[in-house]
């Protein structure tokens, strides 16, 4: 692997976010999580998303990887105005996008291979002699090659992770989204999840989208958004470490 540097790579847009704004409606109450979100990411960043807990991080997340539809405004993805697709047509775009939950999700009965085989056999675009073998080659790249055969009881949370890491790579997706993926890890095994993420992105050139509560995290990304009473806003580090929020 050749390790270009960033720079001398010409960006494009992957992610453009226009006045988006989402609310929760049922018949008691109504929330306004988001209230006008503007974002641009590039291709091959790693953003990072922090704010306080109800902050409206997971509801950005959801929107941009197809999971539910936005109140108002727009997203475009690759060109393509996610917006508006119908239910059938977010299906579809959802194959297209990586997602790494902090719970994991990995199927019980499942090995860590079949675990991560499942995505490429929902998208039935490979044979099962090409799933094998980007199968084999997610386990070595996450290092998880001697627990081919083990069920997500017989490994550790970070392995687990690892695993979570690894399926969400499965289809080859230009975006990962990751959601508080170091939350239920201790802090050393979190910063070699996020060092393997950091060095997956590269290797693949995509792009990642992490939300996280963990300052040392985030500051691990090439930029830092906050968010905060529904809108987002860019942060920047002082010399000392400290914070310093910026009205964009
Ligand atoms: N399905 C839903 N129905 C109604 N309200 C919701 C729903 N999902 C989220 N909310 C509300 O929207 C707001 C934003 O929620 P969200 O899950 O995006 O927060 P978050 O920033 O991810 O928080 P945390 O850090 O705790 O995960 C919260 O006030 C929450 O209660
Ligand atoms: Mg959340």
């Amino acid at each position: 692997m050749t390790n270009t540097p960033s720079l001398c790579i010409p960006q494009k847009i992957l992610i453009l976010i226009e006045e988006l704004t989402k609310t929760y409606d049922d018949r008691s109450t109504s929330v306004e999580a988001l209230q006008g979100i503007n974002l641009i990411v590039m291709e091959n960043e790693f953003i990072a998303i922090i704010g306080s807990s109800g902050s409206g991080k997971t509801t950005l997340l959801n929107l941009i990887g197809g999971l539910d539809k936005p109140t108002s405004g727009k997203i475009w993805y690759d060109g393509e105005d996610i917006s508006s697709l119908t239910e059938e047509e977010r299906v579809l775009f959802r194959r297209k996008v990586g997602i790494i939950f902090q719970d994991i999700n990995l199927h019980s009965v499942l090995t860590v291979e079949q675990n991560i085989e499942l995505p490429m056999i929902y998208a039935e675009n490979l044979k099962k002699l090409s799933r094998v073998r980007r199968v084999n080659e997610l386990i070595e790249k996450v290092g998880l090659s001697k627990r081919k055969k083990h069920i997500p009881t017989q490994l550790s949370s970070g392995e687990k992770q690892r695993v979570g890491i690894a399926r969400a790579l499965a289809n080859e997706p230009k975006l990962i989204l990751a959601d508080q993926p170091t939350g239920n890890l201790d802090s050393e095994t979190g910063e070699k999840i996020i060092k393997l993420m950091r060095d997956l992105q590269r290797e693949f050139s995509i792009t990642i989208m992490v939300v996280t509560h963990n300052l040392d995290v985030a500051k691990k990304a090439d930029k830092i958004f906050a968010i905060e009473d529904g809108k987002i806003i860019p942060v920047i580090f002082d010399s000392n470490g400290k914070k310093q929020p910026k009205k964009s």
